[in-house]
């Protein structure tokens, strides 16, 4: 497994990864697709990080990018493994190539925000095993019992 920088022709793939999900709601794939676009059009606010097969098959990608009106505070946006392709280390890699990308660059955190329903619980405990301490707990911010968690890691 190699984790490279994204080119326009990934789209689809991205898009598949995103798909092979069924915890994202409609409005929540829209929104990992503007992300996905935004940075294959260019925009510094958003990069990605694709995980690649030995074959060349796209199993997951990572979008971060730095977060408005901090020094060098980055926010990961998006995580996402394909579905056939996880508990192996995928996420893990991809995380780790990011935070070795923002170290390069001088980043001194990296915040993450998710939900507390059940199906992030995959999420949380991602995050708890790299090293994420939960910063916050927002009760009731995406809907009754749906908390807004917000992880927060000093490089
Ligand atoms: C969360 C997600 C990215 C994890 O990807 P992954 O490649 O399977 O994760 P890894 O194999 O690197 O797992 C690393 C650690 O995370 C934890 N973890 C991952 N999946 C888990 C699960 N289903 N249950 C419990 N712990 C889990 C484990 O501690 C694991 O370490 P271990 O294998 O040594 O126990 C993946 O499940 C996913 O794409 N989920 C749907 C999208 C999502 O929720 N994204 C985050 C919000 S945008």
């Amino acid at each position: 497994m190699n984790v490279r920088a994204a080119a326009a022709g990934d789209r689809d793939a991205l898009a598949r990864v995103i798909a092979s999900d069924d915890t994202f709601r409609p409005d929540e794939v829209a929104v990992a697709l503007e992300l996905v676009d935004l940075a294959l059009a260019g925009s510094t606010d958003y990069e990605l990080r694709l995980a690649v097969d030995a074959d060349g098959a796209v199993r997951g990608y990572v979008c971060y990018g730095p977060t408005p009106m901090t020094r060098h505070t980055y926010d990961l946006y998006w995580i996402v493994v394909d579905a056939a392709a996880r508990g192996l280390g995928v996420a893990s890699r991809l995380v780790a190539a990011m935070e070795d990308e923002l170290r390069a660059r001088g980043a001194g955190h990296v915040r993450v925000e998710t939900s507390e329903t059940d199906g992030y619980g995959a999420a949380r405990a991602l995050y708890a095993r790299l090293g994420y301490p939960e910063a916050s707990r927002l009760d009731d911010f995406y809907a009754p019992g749906d908390a807004l968690i917000t992880y927060y890691k000093r490089l």
